[in-house]
């Protein structure tokens, strides 16, 4: 008997240490200890059948046997237990000795988002309608519908990205064909902006990317004049760069606006001294502006004899990079950390 229960001991040894789970520990607990069939109780069941003398020694050896046995595998629980934690740890990342909020990296908003927030908090704060507009935009919006027909030179300086077998179709060159589309859908009386993403086919330096942003803003209705128009546009810079900035306007021509102005600003990266943000001009070309065309206004389903409005699209990205005294367009698009965490 001594003998089958050493046996016993060392196979149970060998196979408790290929356990790598509770549930296979369980399943050797049952095989070894189960009250019925588990082998250590069915030769335990057979001290009764000995003689008193040799069941008092063979008694003690296999008690110590059994004692041997349980302990190892309550250490193997144990040590199953601890690695299955430590398991939790690292899949769940409960880590509790891992600093919690000061190293925590908080997100914020892009300069172009912070930008854009503040112009259309500062619009709709003077009653204007917050739109949007397509970037694929149709070639009657983008162009003829603002007066601008099939051969008009004023495309050239808008060369933009059409689309492979559908020239009706291009990546909008400005926000102004949402000054058709919003006249269309909503009528007259109208103040609205829209800021978005527009395009062209350019050479990028200091100050052009080949993706921009601009806000359109717009404003019809009866007895407007550029007073209004100018008095907007100050309002409108004052409240983003929150100075007083130093402007001048000048004639500018765009079809779909009579008379045409360009607004500039002097530049705030160089105070006016001149630098690769304003061309080295001193002044930044930020807001051109004017009144609607008549052809505009009638494309937009509204009589022109009834109604006047002006509309301006402000160069956003120049205007962020006058805020934050950027002094190259092309870091707004880089997703450089080191920049971004500026703001
Ligand atoms: C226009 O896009 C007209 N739609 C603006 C307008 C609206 C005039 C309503 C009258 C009435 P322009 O091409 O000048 O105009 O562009 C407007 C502004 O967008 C510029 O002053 C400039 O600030 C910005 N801009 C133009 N091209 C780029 C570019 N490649 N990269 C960055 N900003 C640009």
């Amino acid at each position: 008997m001594k003998q089958e229960l050493e046996q016993l001991q060392q196979h149970f040894q060998e196979r408790l240490s290929a356990i790598k789970d509770s549930d296979a520990l369980e399943v050797l607990n049952q095989e070894f200890f189960g009250r019925k069939n588990g082998s250590l109780s069915i030769l335990m069941k057979e001290l009764g059948k000995l003689s008193q003398d040799v069941r008092k020694e063979m008694g003690k050896f296999a008690n110590d046997v059994k004692t041997i046995m349980e302990d190892a595998m309550n250490k193997k629980q144990q040590e199953l237990a601890h690695a299955s934690w430590g398991a939790i740890a690292t899949t769940e990342a409960i880590d509790m000795s891992e600093p919690t909020f000061p190293s925590v990296r908080q997100g914020h908003m892009h300069p172009m988002t912070i930008v854009h927030n503040e112009l259309e908090d500062l619009f709709t704060s003077m009653g204007f309608m917050v739109l949007d507009g397509p970037e694929l935009e149709s070639d009657y919006y983008n162009f003829e519908g603002l007066n601008i027909s099939k051969t008009h030179p004023a495309r050239d300086s808008q060369d933009t990205f059409f689309i492979k077998n559908n020239p009706e179709w291009v990546m909008r060159t400005h926000t102004s064909p949402v000054q058709v589309r919003a006249m269309q859908k909503y009528g007259a009386p109208l103040r609205s902006v829209v800021s978005g993403r527009c395009f062209r086919n350019e050479a990028t330096d200091a100050s052009h990317e080949h993706t921009f942003y601009q806000m359109e803003g717009i404003v019809v209705d009866k007895h407007i004049s550029v007073a209004h128009l100018i008095g907007t546009m100050k309002e409108l810079l004052s409240g983003v760069l929150r100075r007083e900035v130093e402007v001048r306007l000048r004639p500018g021509y765009f079809p779909f606006v009579e008379p045409g102005f360009e607004l500039d600003m002097k530049c705030l990266v160089c105070e006016g001294q001149g630098c690769g943000a304003c061309k080295h001009s001193g002044w930044i070309e930020t807001l051109p502006c004017g009144l609607i065309h008549p052809r505009v206004l009638e494309a937009g389903g509204l009589d022109p004899k009834e109604w006047q409005g002006f509309a301006f699209g402000l160069g956003s990205m120049r205007l962020a990079m006058q805020k934050y005294k950027i002094e190259d367009i092309r870091h707004l698009h880089t997703g450089n950390m080191k920049f971004l965490e500026q703001f």
